[in-house]
């Protein structure tokens, strides 16, 4: 299906959520294990950690990056980096699997022929949240982001144009996708305070990968 679908049925569709944005329930369940695996991989070379904003406060989510570039903020700024400062090092490559779900994710959204270079990794522990934003740090904003969610339940807060735009809000399940691009592709997101719970596959803990092309 390549067109976004208003009457899609609430699982295993694509349901637009907004111009642009759309939701794919349980889109990538099946590669689930094999994700977790990556971002377990991915942490051994670049470990999580809690960013501090430029306005000097702690995220609550902890962070690491894959790919040509990382996002990242310190008290300078947002923006990519090509290493990873608490390293010096490259940081690891984009997974295969990682590649692969985001082209796969993006054309059922209606984005072919998407190739991300950088992917962020947030982890959210019980108490965890990000505050509303607009993903804009990267180079091109024509290339849609594609957003997955595994292990416990989170509610995406998905807003508009404006940061007083009401946001939608979204209860985003293990193995969920979200692609926002084209007219959705600067509206202002965040993640409502993670509640406690345990999942089978992660424990405690809700993992977010961000797939964008940054440079
Ligand atoms: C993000 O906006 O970087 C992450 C969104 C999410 O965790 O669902
Ligand atoms: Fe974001």
């Amino acid at each position: 299906m390549n067109t976004p679908d208003l009457f899609a049925a609430p699982e295993g569709g694509v349901e637009a959520i907004a111009d642009g944005a759309v939701l794919l329930r349980g889109f990538v369940l099946d590669a689930a294990t094999a994700l977790l695996a990556e971002i377990e991989r991915v942490a051994e070379a670049a470990s999580f950690r809690h960013m501090v904003t430029p306005g000097g406060y702690e995220m609550s989510a902890a962070m690491t990056n894959c790919g040509t570039a990382g996002w990242t903020t310190d008290r300078s700024g947002y923006r990519y980096e090509r290493l990873d400062l608490k390293t010096g090092n490259a940081w690891p490559p984009l997974p295969e699997a990682f590649m692969d779900l985001a082209g796969r994710a993006a054309a059922d959204a209606g984005y072919a022929g998407c190739t991300p270079d950088a992917c962020l990794i947030n982890r959210y522990a019980p108490g965890a949240k990000l505050s509303l934003h607009q993903d804009r740090d990267e180079a091109d904003f024509t290339a849609p982001i594609v957003s997955v969610s595994l292990g416990l339940p989170a509610t995406f807060l998905f807003g508009g144009p404006r940061r007083a735009d009401r946001p939608q809000r979204i209860v985003l399940q293990h193995g969920d996708v979200v692609v926002w691009g084209g007219p959705a592709r600067l509206f202002y997101h965040g993640v409502a305070p993670l509640k406690d719970g345990v999942h089978p596959a992660t424990g405690r803990i809700r993992y977010n990968l961000t797939l964008r092309k940054a440079l």
